[in-house]
């Protein structure tokens, strides 16, 4: 090992206890990014991003405005002639922390139990960022950043990025860079360092049916008018067919079929139905026919209901017949699928399907296309040595099903590849109450990040 590199990698270890204490304050930040109420948080997590970046001696820091949350810049140029430039990722927001009563400290009361932080954002994704930091931090102060590093923290990827695309094409020199660092994504285990290489899409709608015009009595009005609730569930019930297929008409048309290789890559993974049964707690597992679960989990697309409202839903009974009906539902996208058409889809499956007894609306949340990253870049292979140096072994290449809209952006405005990766693991509850990193797998990652900087000098 280098002497500077060696060096870095000790002072990261020396500064664990600091590493903890800032991601700590960082997490009890509730910047929800979904939530109108939490805009002064998201502004107070903005300005914590920049301070931080600032006393590492990021230079040029800013907290530049968007239509929607600000992004954060910063940037350290001074690795001399024929350095490249690295453009890393990352978000300061959050998913909402509900239901509150579920967690078992609070969700923005960061509490290591064990060897674990619990808080919403410790995986997804406030301990990579820091982790990003303090590799960046690390090599500063073990006296030269090897490598040019362009930071945008962007406070917006939970509701899909909408102000990203605006930005980054309005920003194009600010930005310019030879790869993008993309550490939003998980590992398979702890043992299992791993390189994500392809990224599902989003597509997300609200789907409201419209009956009577006020709710009514249902023994009074019972029988007489469409229930807009029984309507949205025959609707929705509609939506896949008995091979668990989605009948949107022409959902399919782009959908690019994986290639013999690549199936058989991704057969070679060590993670069957078994291993699914355990993280999901579900009874049994279902999909669409013909695929294997890691197949239908990254190359397959979906259609979710994310969530269903009508008529009661408080304690005892109420015999109400609902005005209306209302469903979230997102569709998860591979390449070549398109938002917008699946957008028309949906709007072609309801006007063929829903019947003249309800009104109906939809409504547009989020829309991404998927992603796929090259797998040879030089890029990536320094990225896989530096998990090799780490883990003492290579890492395994996997299509994830989450989404991350920045990839697919930063290939077609900047035209840069990205390594996605991160330390977060599959039970780490992302998204749930209880949600926690695992810090001896967080600190391992801020080491493959150390050995990342120095491969790529
Ligand atoms: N970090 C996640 C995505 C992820 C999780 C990738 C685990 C790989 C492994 C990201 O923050 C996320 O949750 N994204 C949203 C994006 C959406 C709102 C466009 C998602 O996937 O639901
Ligand atoms: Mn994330």
């Amino acid at each position: 090992m280098s002497d500077q590199r060696a060096k870095a990698i000790q002072i990261a270890h020396e500064q664990r206890q600091t590493f903890l204490q800032e991601l700590k304050e960082f997490a009890a930040i509730p910047s929800i990014s979904t939530a109108p109420e939490s805009k002064p948080d998201i502004n107070r997590a903005a300005a914590w991003t920049a301070r931080k970046l600032e006393s590492i001696g990021m230079r040029n820091v800013r907290v530049i405005p968007t239509a929607g949350h600000p992004v954060v810049y910063g940037e350290h140029l001074q690795a001399g002639d024929g350095a490249p430039t690295m453009l890393i990722y990352g978000h300061y927001d959050v998913q909402p922390a509900e239901p509150l009563e579920l967690w078992k400290s609070g969700a923005f009361e960061p509490t290591v139990r064990g060897d674990e932080l619990f808080a919403r954002g410790a995986s997804d994704m406030k301990g990579q960022v820091m982790a990003t930091i303090a590799a960046v931090d690390a090599a500063l102060q073990a006296g030269h950043l090897p490598i040019n590093v362009k930071f945008l923290i962007e406070g917006e990827e939970e509701i899909g990025s909408p102000s990203l695309e605006k930005f980054i094409l309005e920003n194009k020199e600010l930005l310019a860079s030879d790869f993008a660092l993309n550490p939003d994504t998980g590992m398979l285990a702890p043992d299992f360092p791993t390189i994500t290489y392809a990224l599902r899409g989003l597509a997300y709608f609200e789907v409201r049916v419209y009956g009577p015009d006020h709710d009514l009595h249902s023994g009074l009005y019972g029988g007489i008018v469409h229930n807009p609730a029984q309507v949205l569930c025959e609707l929705i019930a509609g939506m896949h067919d008995e091979q668990n297929r989605i009948t949107l008409p022409g959902f399919y048309d782009r959908v690019r079929p994986l290639d013999t290789d690549e199936r058989a890559a991704l057969a070679r993974l060590p993670f069957g139905e078994d291993y699914f049964l355990k993280q999901t707690g579900a009874p049994a597992l279902r999909g669409e026919a013909g695929y294997t679960v890691i197949e239908r989990l990254g190359a397959r697309p979906t259609l979710e209901v994310n969530g269903l409202l009508s008529g009661y839903t408080g304690e005892g009974s109420k015999t109400v017949l609902p005005a209306w009906a209302m469903a979230k539902i997102s569709c998860r996208l591979v390449p070549d699928q398109d938002p917008e058409e699946v957008h028309q889809q949906l709007l072609n499956y309801l006007e063929a399907h829903a019947p003249e007894t309800v009104r109906w609306e939809v409504l547009v949340h989020a829309g991404s296309p998927a992603s796929i990253s090259n797998r040879e870049s030089s890029w990536v292979k320094a990225f896989a040595r530096a998990q090799e140096a780490v883990w003492g072994k290579p890492p395994a290449f996997r299509r994830e099903g989450g989404s991350v809209p920045v990839v697919i952006l930063f290939q077609n405005l900047l035209g840069i590849e990205s390594v996605n990766t991160g330390f977060g693991l599959p039970d780490d509850r992302a998204h749930s109450p209880n949600e926690k990193v695992h810090l001896p797998t967080l600190y391992r990652g801020v080491d493959a990040l150390v050995h990342f900087l120095y491969n790529l000098a």
